[in-house]
C-alpha cells in the first residue's frame, strides 16, 4: 500500500498543517503556506510513516534490545572526536549513525572546526568526506593545510565540491560509509526533483531525512552544517533540530577569539557541557583552563570589576563581570548591557535602590561579560550587584574575591547549585577569598578550608564584605 500525505508547510517557520491558512497559525506571516505532496520515508525517530505498509513483522524488521544491551552498545561505539571539548559537549564522542547539526552564525568558525575535526578523524583512520556547495576543492584544501597539516592525513581527507543530494549520498556511500561525513553547508544541498530552491524548508528538510536515512543505514556519522539566518533559525528554523540526533551550536562574540561550543539536543547524552575554544592564526584551539583564559588581562584593583564564580554543566568557570556607572547628560540614562540579560540589569539596580540605598537615578550604566561570554545563571546575580555598587561607590572589590549568589527582591542573597566545586575551582585559581550565600549551602561546605569564605545574608552585608573603603 502506498500512501502519501498532502501538507501545507510554512516557508517561514516550517509549520504543517493539512489545510490552507492564508496567514501561518504558528508564525503569523502572510502568505507562507506551500503545499507539498509527502512521501513516505523515516521520520527523526526512525518511524516509518506514509509510503510503506507498517502491518505485520517482515524478515529486515527491527527487534527489541533490553536497556544494558542498547546502553552498552551505543557507548561501546562511541567515537573520539579528536577533541576533548567536543567530546564532552557530545557526551563521549560521536555516536556512529548519527545525523549532528552544527549551527551558528556566518563567520563563526563552523567550517573551520569541521575541518579541524575532519582532519583528526582521518588521522584516526577513519574515512572521512568534507563536502563543501560554498567554497571550491582547492581553497579549502589550501585551509586544511594550514590548520590541520599536522593532522598528518590530509592524504586520507577527502573534498568533494556539490550540492546535489542524489550525488552527495552516492560519494558518502562509496568513500565515507561507516566514517563521517561533513556536508558544508544543508542550505546549500538541494534535491533537484523539488521546485523550491536550496535552502527552503521544503529542500533542507527533505535533503536532511534522505541524510538522516543515510547515516541510520550505513553507520555513517553525518555532520550539517546549518547557518542561522536573520530570524535566527537554522534554514527555515527550526525544521532541522526535529531531524537530527545532536544539535550543537558554535557561538561567540566575533570581535573576541573565544568561541563556545554548546549542544541544545542530544539524544546521547546531557545538553548542559560547554565546550570552549579560541580562534588563532592557526584555526581553533581548545581552552582547557577557560577560567584562567577569561580572566586573562583583568584590571585589579579597579572598581566596576567583580569576579562571577560561574558554572557551565558540570564545569565550574570564573569570569569578570565589569560595570561603569556615569552621570547621564540625557533625560532618559541609558542601560547598555552584553553577555547579559538586560531585565536582570534592571532588577538588581532596582535592588540596589530599594535594599542597599544605593541612589542609580540619573545615572548611565553599562554592564559587561569579559571574553563575550554569556551569564545566564542567577547565581552570577551576587556579582553582577556587586559590580553595579562598585562603579557607583567607586569602592573597587578587594582583591583575590570571587563572588557568588543569587539575589531576592527582598535584597536576599542566596543558595546557588554546586557551592564547594566552584570555591574549588576560585581557590585553584588563586582566589584567596570567597563572598557565598549563608544558609543552604553553610555547614556543607568541605569548601571552608579552601581559601577564606565570607558567608554573606542580604546584598547589604555582601557589600560590607566584598567592597573596599574609600
Ligand atoms: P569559518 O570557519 O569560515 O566560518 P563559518 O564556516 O562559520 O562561516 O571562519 C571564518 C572566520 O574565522 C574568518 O573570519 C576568519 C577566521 N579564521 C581565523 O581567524 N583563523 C583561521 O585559521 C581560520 C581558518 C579562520
Ligand atoms: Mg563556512
Amino acid at each position: 500500500m502506498t500512501k502519501t500525505r498532502r501538507v501545507h508547510v510554512c516557508q517561514e517557520c516550517g509549520h504543517q498543517s493539512r489545510r490552507w491558512y492564508g496567514r501561518c497559525p504558528a508564525c503569523g506571516q502572510w502568505n507562507t503556506m506551500v503545499e507539498e505532496v509527502e512521501a513516505g520515508g523515516v521520520d527523526a525517530a526512525g518511524r516509518g510513516y506514509g509510503g510503506r505498509h507498517q502491518g505485520w513483522l517482515t524478515g529486515d524488521a527491527p527487534t527489541p534490545v533490553s536497556v544494558l544491551a542498547a546502553v552498552e552498545d551505543e557507548d561501546g561505539l562511541r567515537w573520539d572526536a579528536g577533541y576533548g571539548e567536543i567530546n564532552r559537549v557530545l557526551g563521549g564522542g560521536f555516536v556512529p549513525g548519527s545525523l549532528v547539526l552544527l549551527g551558528g552564525d556566518p563567520g563563526i568558525g563552523k567550517s573551520t572546526l569541521l575541518l579541524q575535526v575532519a582532519a583528526r578523524l582521518a588521522a584516526a583512520g577513519r574515512p572521512v568526506l568534507y563536502v563543501s556547495g560554498e567554497e571550491s576543492a582547492a581553497q579549502i584544501g589550501r585551509r586544511a593545510q594550514r590548520i590541520a597539516g599536522d593532522a598528518g592525513a590530509l592524504d586520507r581527507l577527502m573534498l568533494l565540491t556539490a550540492g546535489d543530494v542524489s550525488v552527495i549520498e552516492g560519494h558518502i556511500a562509496a568513500q565515507a560509509a561507516g566514517g563521517a561525513a561533513v556536508i558544508d553547508s544543508i542550505q546549500t544541498v538541494f534535491d533537484p526533483d523539488l521546485s523550491s530552491a536550496p535552502g527552503s524548508v521544503a529542500q533542507v528538510r527533505e535533503c536532511a531525512a534522505r541524510l538522516l536515512r543515510l547515516a541510520k543505514a550505513t553507520g555513517t556519522v553525518i555532520i550539517l552544517v546549518g547557518h542561522v539566518t536573520k530570524e535566527g533559525g537554522i534554514a527555515g528554523p527550526r525544521t532541522l533540530e526535529h531531524a537530527t540526533d545532536v544539535v550543537l551550536y558554535l557561538e561567540g562574540d566575533p570581535h573576541h577569539p573565544y568561541r563556545l561550543l554548546r549542544s541544545v539536543k542530544n539524544r546521547y547524552g546531557t545538553t548542559r557541557e560547554l565546550g570552549v575554544f579560541e580562534m588563532g592564526a592557526a584555526g581553533l584551539e581548545e581552552v582547557p583552563d577557560p577560567s584562567g583564559a577569561f580572566l586573562r588581562g583583568r584590571p585589579e584593583g579597579a572598581s566596576g570589576s567583580v569576579v562571577v564564580a560561574g558554572l557551565e554543566g558540570s564545569r565550574p568557570i570564573l569570569v569578570e563581570v565589569q560595570a561603569l556607572v556615569a552621570p547621564s547628560p540625557y533625560p532618559h540614562p541609558r542601560r547598555t548591557v552584553a553577555g547579559l540579560p538586560a531585565s536582570r540589569v534592571d532588577l538588581l539596580l532596582a535592588v540596589l535602590e530599594r535594599r542597599a540605598g544605593l541612589n542609580m537615578g540619573g545615572q548611565d550604566v553599562y554592564v559587561k561579560v569579559s571574553g563575550g561570554l554569556r551569564l545566564d545563571e542567577p547565581a552570577a546575580d551576587l556579582g553582577i550587584l556587586l559590580a553595579l555598587a562598585s562603579a557607583l561607590t567607586e569602592r573597587p572589590v578587594h582583591p583575590g574575591t570571587a563572588v557568588l549568589g543569587e539575589v531576592g527582591l527582598a535584597g536576599e542573597v542566596r543558595a546557588v547549585p554546586r557551592m564547594d566545586d566552584r570555591v574549588r575551582e576560585a581557590a585553584r585559581l588563586g582566589f584567596a577569598r570567597c563572598i557565598v550565600p549563608r544558609g543552604a549551602g553553610e555547614g556543607n561546605t568541605g569548601a571552608a578550608g579552601q581559601g577564606r569564605v565570607v558567608a554573606v545574608a542580604t546584598v547589604r552585608e555582601a557589600m560590607e564584605a566584598a567592597l573596599m573603603g574609600r
